[in-house]
């Protein structure tokens, strides 16, 4: 039976890449995106104008209306919810609470709704490394304590898989929470390190660098995160809480190198403290991802940053 995937936040980074994944394969895809600002919305408009060519349609719609999502879902005769759109970003959270509380509780209630009401609905949903909090042993598993938070952003993603294994428990909706651990690749986000990065230094323009560059994170490549939510697509489990992660955490001054290395120019750096928000190491144990999902990272930073630097330079315009 040919799947019907409905993807909230389908003009963003990875729920484009998953959209143009899915439709390739022969899976019937449409997106819900409200095309924010909080990075540059001509990058989701791009991404959408790409996603139209192969025949995916973006709505343009907000997922805390709750009657207009919840039309939208019934139109498409939706056979899985692939839940994306959130308030992404730790740091921004610190200064704008209030837009986490929205678009990451209350939408994501109004999308549990949708699938309380029709419990053939498939639901795999975004959560993220950040539930882990202050948690220190590493690598993160899925059974370890992720009561600390760090903040409101890991909040609002720990409350999404309580919510998420609540409904499951009361009114038997299916559902399946990938935490996602520091994605990139071409397309990306414009907030993120390593797109910063790039931009600086291809600017000629210091970068910043908190805490002598001595964070890891776990740098996972988008192919490699597309790979992990078609599989939970399609092993569709009752309910459960896998991690999709490199397994390889680097050092933010590997980053730094490694995007220096790629474009041939060295950064001039800013060493900054630490920040508030920001943990030390995000490391996944991907024992049951792989077990289950069958997830087995490929990319390595090296070839990740490569491509993404070629799609930079191309999408940019620059020699
Ligand atoms: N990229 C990462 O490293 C990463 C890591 C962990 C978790 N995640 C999670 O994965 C998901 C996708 O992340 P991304 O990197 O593609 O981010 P993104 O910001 O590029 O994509 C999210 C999309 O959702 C849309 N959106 C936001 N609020 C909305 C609302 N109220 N109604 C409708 N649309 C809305 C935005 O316009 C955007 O296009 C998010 O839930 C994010 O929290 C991402």
């Amino acid at each position: 039976m040919t799947k019907k995937v409905f993807i909230t936040g389908a003009a963003g980074f990875i729920g484009f890449h998953l959209a143009r994944f899915l439709r390739v394969r022969g899976d019937d895809v449409i997106g819900y995106d409200n095309f924010n600002d909080y990075y540059d919305p001509k990058l989701k408009r791009d991404r959408a104008n790409k996603l139209a060519k192969i025949d995916i349609q973006v709505l343009e719609g907000d997922i805390c209306d709750q009657s207009a999502i919840q039309k939208a879902v019934k139109e498409h005769q939706t056979t899985h919810i692939v839940h994306l759109a959130a308030q992404a970003g730790v740091r921004y959270s610190l200064d704008n609470p209030h837009a986490y509380i929205k678009s990451n509780i209350e939408g994501f209630l109004n999308i549990l709704e949708i699938c309380r009401r029709d419990n053939n609905i498939q639901l795999i949903y975004a959560s993220s490394s950040s539930v882990y909090g202050r948690n220190e042993k590493i690598p993160f598993s899925t059974s370890d304590q992720t009561d600390k938070q760090a903040s409101l952003y890991g909040i609002t993603k720990k409350t999404n898989e309580m919510m998420a294994e609540t409904y499951h428990h009361l009114f038997g909706v299916k559902s399946t929470g990938l935490r996602f651990f520091t994605v990139y690749g071409p397309w990306g986000r414009p907030d993120m390190a390593y797109f910063l990065f790039t931009k600086a230094i291809l600017e000629n323009r210091p970068i910043d660098i908190f805490n002598q560059g001595e964070m890891s994170r776990d740098f996972t490549y988008i192919d490699d995160i597309v790979q992990g939510i078609v599989s939970a697509i399609d092993r569709a489990y009752e309910c459960d809480i896998f991690n999709l992660g490199h397994h390889h955490p680097n050092t933010l001054l590997e980053l730094v190198e490694t995007i220096e290395n790629e474009l041939g120019i060295k950064a001039k750096k800013n060493w900054l403290p630490m920040q508030p928000g920001d943990v030390m190491v995000t490391y996944a144990d991907i024992e049951d991802s792989t077990n289950r999902l069958d997830f087995l990272p490929k990319v390595s930073l090296a070839k990740g940053i490569s491509n993404f630097i070629q799609w930079y330079k191309e999408y940019y315009d620059l020699k």
